[in-house]
């Protein structure tokens, strides 16, 4: 057997400062095609980030707390004590139930807390959108449960009667806010 032929040396796979050409050409557009994704994706965190359980506590907590805050004014202001008459049987009752919208109110808050005010503070940059409705929406919220707290704790007789509109109507302002703020995803048929 004679000496064998040199081997032809194939080109190195890997080049760290690229080919050139078709194959630079083709890695640049994969890249691209990455980040467009990864950005999409971003894009589309925050609606990941609130789970369906949290929207669907979200809206009954804010139901429940309008509907029985709304009914314990009507009773109050029109049949009980407010009326000049004995406090009406549903009154306490309904602030039984309002107490109850309230504490389920304050977990799925901290739950939002957690991931979602995050996450779209970060995206909201991105989207040129819903960063103001998010900041009103937490400010309500401060200003909603730090008036339920004076209302429950520090209360004269006097003053009961406008702090108890005053935390109706923040309150209300804060619902607004929250339906207003996610009325991109309410309004969507998407599937969570
Ligand atoms: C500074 C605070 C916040 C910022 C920057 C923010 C930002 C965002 C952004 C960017 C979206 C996506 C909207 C879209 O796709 O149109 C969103 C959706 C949403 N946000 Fe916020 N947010 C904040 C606070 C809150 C708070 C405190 C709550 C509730 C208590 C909340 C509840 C929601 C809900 C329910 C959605 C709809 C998304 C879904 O249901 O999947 N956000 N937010
Ligand atoms: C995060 C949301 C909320 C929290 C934590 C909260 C909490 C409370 C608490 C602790 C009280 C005092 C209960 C008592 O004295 O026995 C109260 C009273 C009341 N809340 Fe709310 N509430 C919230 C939202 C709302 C909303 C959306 C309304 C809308 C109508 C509302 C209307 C009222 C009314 C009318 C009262 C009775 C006021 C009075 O005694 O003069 N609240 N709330």
């Amino acid at each position: 057997m004679g000496p064998s032929k040199p081997l032809k040396h194939s080109p190195p796979p890997h080049r760290p400062h690229g080919a050139g050409g078709v194959i630079d050409l083709a890695l640049a557009k994969h890249a691209t095609a990455r980040h467009a994704a990864a950005a999409a994706g971003a894009a589309r965190a925050p609606t990941l980030t609130v789970a369906r359980w949290q929207r669907l506590l979200l809206l009954a907590t804010a139901a429940l707390l309008l509907a029985s805050g709304a009914a314990w004014l009507a009773v109050h202001y029109l049949l009980g004590a407010g009326a000049g008459e004995l406090p009406h049987p549903a009154e306490p009752w309904l602030m039984r139930l309002h107490g109850a919208g309230a504490f389920a109110a304050l977990f799925a808050g901290g739950a939002m807390a957690g991931a979602h005010v995050q996450a779209g503070w970060r995206v909201s940059a991105r989207l040129g959108r819903q960063r103001g409705s998010g900041i009103a929406l937490v400010s309500l919220l401060s200003l909603t449960v730090l008036s339920a707290y004076l209302l429950y704790y520090f209360a004269p007789e006097a003053w009961r009667g406008l702090m108890g509109w005053i935390h109706a109507g923040l309150g209300a302002a804060l619902a607004g806010t929250g339906l207003w703020h996610a009325r991109r995803r309410l309004l969507s048929w998407r599937k969570p």
